[in-house]
């Protein structure tokens, strides 16, 4: 990554005002001008994406739609995979971040890869129902986060898969089983990521684990770039549709 593609993203990311009269408004005001230099960025950031997309056991002929799917990078995670699959559909509010996926799936040649501009709490941006539907950290972007993962289960065939890779809080008092987090850190991160309109809840697992069927779950931490002596907690959740 150049100096000046660096530079640009932690403008964006640290210093620039975040401006836009309502959601859509304010993601593409985020990511218009750091779209392009986004995943190599990110990379280093958003960990356990490959965990995620690799853990997802799609039939041949699949329809997968990525909510929130941004540039579209984590499709390279399915491999040969990824042309096994009838359709996948990456969906995003930014028109930044669809411009790169499309560049993306021309320079791949990938004929069964479209996107679609859309906002996920609108409704099932897509009307088939579907076999598999992700959300690779876009979940903590999306304030009616529970809105999202109703229209996921609305669009999931029964026995289809959900995959969720996010940062994340635990609860003060959690389930058996989960890791807890100190109050420093269940009360420093919502503080950190909200100047970014990232909003890490102790909600998102809970609620996953009550609506689908858990297959795989797991909690870590990543380094923050710059800060290495931060490391910020997220998760990764497979589970399905009770079929
Ligand atoms: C942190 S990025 C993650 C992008 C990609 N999934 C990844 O793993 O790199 C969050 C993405 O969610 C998108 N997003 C936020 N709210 C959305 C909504 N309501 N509907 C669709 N996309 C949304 C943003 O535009 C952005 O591309």
């Amino acid at each position: 990554m150049s100096l000046r593609s660096e530079a640009k993203i932690l403008y964006h990311v640290v210093f620039k005002r975040n401006r836009g009269r309502d959601h859509a408004g304010r993601m593409e005001d985020f990511y218009g001008g750091q779209a392009q230099g986004y995943d190599a960025f990110r990379s280093r950031m958003l960990k356990g994406r490959e965990e995620m997309y690799g853990g997802i056991d799609a039939p041949p002929g699949a329809t997968w739609v990525d909510l929130g799917g941004g540039t579209g990078a984590n499709l390279e995670f399915l491999g040969p995979r990824l042309a096994t699959l009838g359709k996948v559909v990456v969906v995003d509010i930014s028109p930044s971040m669809l411009a790169v996926a499309r560049q993306r799936i021309a320079d791949r040649g990938w004929k069964n890869v479209q996107t679609l501009q859309a906002d996920v709490t609108a409704g099932p941006p897509v009307a088939e129902p579907v076999d598999v539907v992700t959300f690779s950290y876009s979940l903590t972007m999306i304030p009616d986060w529970f809105t999202a993962l109703e229209t996921a289960w609305a669009m999931l065939k029964p026995g289809g898969w959900i995959g969720v890779v996010d940062f994340y809080v635990s609860r003060k008092h959690v389930s058996p089983g989960m890791k807890r987090h100190s109050w420093l850190a269940r009360s420093f991160w919502p503080v950190w990521f909200a100047t970014n309109n990232v909003f890490p809840s102790p909600d998102h697992v809970a609620y996953l684990h009550r609506r689908f069927e858990p297959v795989h779950f797991t909690e870590s931490s990543a380094t923050v770039p710059y800060l290495r002596f931060l490391r910020t907690p997220y998760f990764v959740f497979l589970g399905r549709r009770a079929a």
